[in-house]
């Protein structure tokens, strides 16, 4: 059973460093073309907590109560892995992070405590029925990353399980089952200019040990990130609320920090991604990556606006960089 423990007494505190401080920008030059952007995760660790935690552990969990099938969705097939997967991540949680998590392993009897959410949970590895969700289920609900295992098989990749509570616009209820050509079928000009098959070469012979990260990147309009298909009439409407006045505040630049990790017990892969939010207001405060953000955007090809839902007001958003730009002081040039 998961407790709340009255004798857990919460005085961690995660650092409120601001946010333009900690923002993953994605951008490394001026352009931006698809290509595969991997490097080598150093440190190889999954995990990164920022302030937002209990915020979007609250919303997490809401979606999952809520909307269970939309958010979560795995084969049977799977469990074995996704036992693999907790493993993983506790040992990663709470060696890394032992002031706001712990573990007690008594052969298979484990008690997971989460300090932050004052939080226990005994159970016994390997047995699904001792747990109130299914494994990646259950961890998933205690980090900010969205969790996605992709299982190889006759020397293909397959999406077996997943809990994907801040999609940019993909739905794990839709792609369960698929293969990897499958789930990028709608990403333009990826499999015909011949990068799916490079990159998916490159999954099938990734290596336990040596993980591996890229930045995605996307805009929304407000600071949501829980944009599923399934609830698009709700925020893709928003799309029609944006001018060159309003831009800086409600369009936001949305980082996916994405990263790939070969599961030794299952030979799967783990994906994670860990969605962060900046308004093109705080974004200012950076002049380098504003001036950058700029003229990424305006070289960005009319297909990548397309495919990324945001070519109906691009034009809106360039019209406020410029403005923004020439009014501030000593950034234009
Ligand atoms: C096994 C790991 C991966 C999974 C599960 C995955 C999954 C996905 C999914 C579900 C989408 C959205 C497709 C849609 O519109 O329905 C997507 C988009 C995309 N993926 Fe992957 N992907 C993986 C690895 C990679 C890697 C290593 C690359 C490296 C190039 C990559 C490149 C892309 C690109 C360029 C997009 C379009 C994104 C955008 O423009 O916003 N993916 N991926």
């Amino acid at each position: 059973m998961m407790n709340s423990n009255p004798m857990f007494i919460n005085n961690e505190k995660i650092p409120n460093i601001p946010l333009i401080d900690r923002f993953p920008f994605p951008f490394k030059g001026d352009s931006y073309r698809y290509s595969n952007n991997s490097e080598a995760l150093d440190p190889p660790f999954l995990l990164v907590i920022t302030p937002e935690y209990f915020e979007e552990i609250k919303l997490k969990r809401q979606i999952l109560h809520n909307k269970k099938k939309q958010a979560y969705q795995s084969f049977a097939h799977s469990l074995e892995a996704q036992w693999g997967i907790l493993e993983m991540i506790i040992n990663e949680m709470t060696s890394l992070y032992p002031n706001y998590f712990h573990v007690e392993k008594n052969e298979s009897h484990w008690t997971f405590f989460n300090y932050l959410l004052e939080e226990e949970q005994s159970f016994i590895f390997g047995d699904s029925s001792s747990l109130p969700f299914e494994p990646l289920d259950f961890i998933g609900r205690h980090i900010q990353e969205d969790l996605v295992y992709i299982a190889q098989r006759d020397g293909d990749l397959y999406m077996d399980a997943g809990q994907l509570c801040f999609p940019a616009n993909w739905s794990i209820a839709f792609n369960l089952g698929m293969t990897y050509t499958e789930f990028h079928s709608p990403v333009p000009h990826f499999s015909d200019s011949g990068l799916a098959e490079k990159v998916r070469n490159f999954l099938l012979r990734m290596e336990a040990g040596k993980p591996w990260t890229r930045l995605n990147w996307t805009l929304t309009v407000e600071p949501i990130l829980d944009t599923f298909p399934e609830t698009f009439d709700e925020w893709g409407v928003k799309k029609d609320k944006v001018t060159s006045k309003n831009a800086g505040e409600l369009i936001h630049l949305r980082t996916e920090d994405q990263r790939l990790f070969r599961l030794p017990r299952s030979n799967g892969i783990l994906f994670s991604i860990h969605t962060h939010l900046i308004s093109l207001e705080e974004l200012s405060k950076n002049e380098e990556w504003f001036i950058r953000f700029y003229k990424v955007l305006n070289d960005l090809p009319d297909y990548i606006a397309q495919y990324k839902g945001f070519i109906s007001y691009k034009d809106k958003i360039i019209h406020y960089l410029d403005k923004t730009m020439k009014t501030t002081e000593g950034v234009i040039k």
